[in-house]
């Protein structure tokens, strides 16, 4: 069952700090793979392992808009931002976990991330853009936090009830 359903906010597991990897055994190969293909499906552009419910540090992302492009996946299990730009951009923000809700988030322009790829080497890289948001959004995940965390209360609080009433319907059919 490769396509793995995605928890939708709020769901206690997304507010939990993630584990670190230690061991990249056949399981968690097969996860990364599962989340890439449960990604690809939704469709989203990156999708982090507390988000279909496995606490562990791992997000998954490709971020290749134009579909006439090869595809990049990229696997990072203990992914960690090591510099961060002080330059900021601002990119409308959306989630598979917040269904059909969408708002701008600050965060920095570039980031350096270092992360052990699906193969268990170690891998360092620079990512600006939608790639430097996406993966700074992943890694929230592993965090238990949300982009919706980064607005005020008020819309936080407006989105969080959108997505519970969205939840119960989809619960219900
Ligand atoms: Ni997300």
């Amino acid at each position: 069952m490769p396509i793995r359903p995605i928890l939708i906010h709020p769901d206690p597991r997304l507010k939990k700090e993630a584990e670190k990897v230690h061991d990249l055994d056949d399981e968690l190969i097969a996860l990364a793979d599962d989340m890439l293909e449960t990604m690809y499906d939704a469709p989203g552009i990156g999708l982090a392992a507390p988000q279909v419910g496995v606490l562990q540090r791992l997000i998954v992302l490709d971020c290749v808009k134009d579909e006439s492009e090869p595809p990049q996946p990229l696997v990072m299990f203990n992914p960690e931002v090591v510099l961060s730009s002080d330059d900021t951009s601002v990119y409308e923000e959306g989630c598979l976990s917040i269904p059909e809700q969408y708002a701008e988030v600050t965060r920095p322009a570039e980031v350096k991330v270092r992360w052990i790829d699906r193969a268990g080497n170690e891998q360092e890289r620079d990512f600006e853009g939608l790639w430097s948001t996406c993966v700074q959004h992943e890694i929230d995940h592993l965090n238990g936090k949300l982009f919706i965390d980064y607005l005020s209360p008020m819309k936080r609080q407006m989105m969080t009830r959108k997505s519970q009433k969205l939840k119960r319907e989809r619960a219900r059919v």
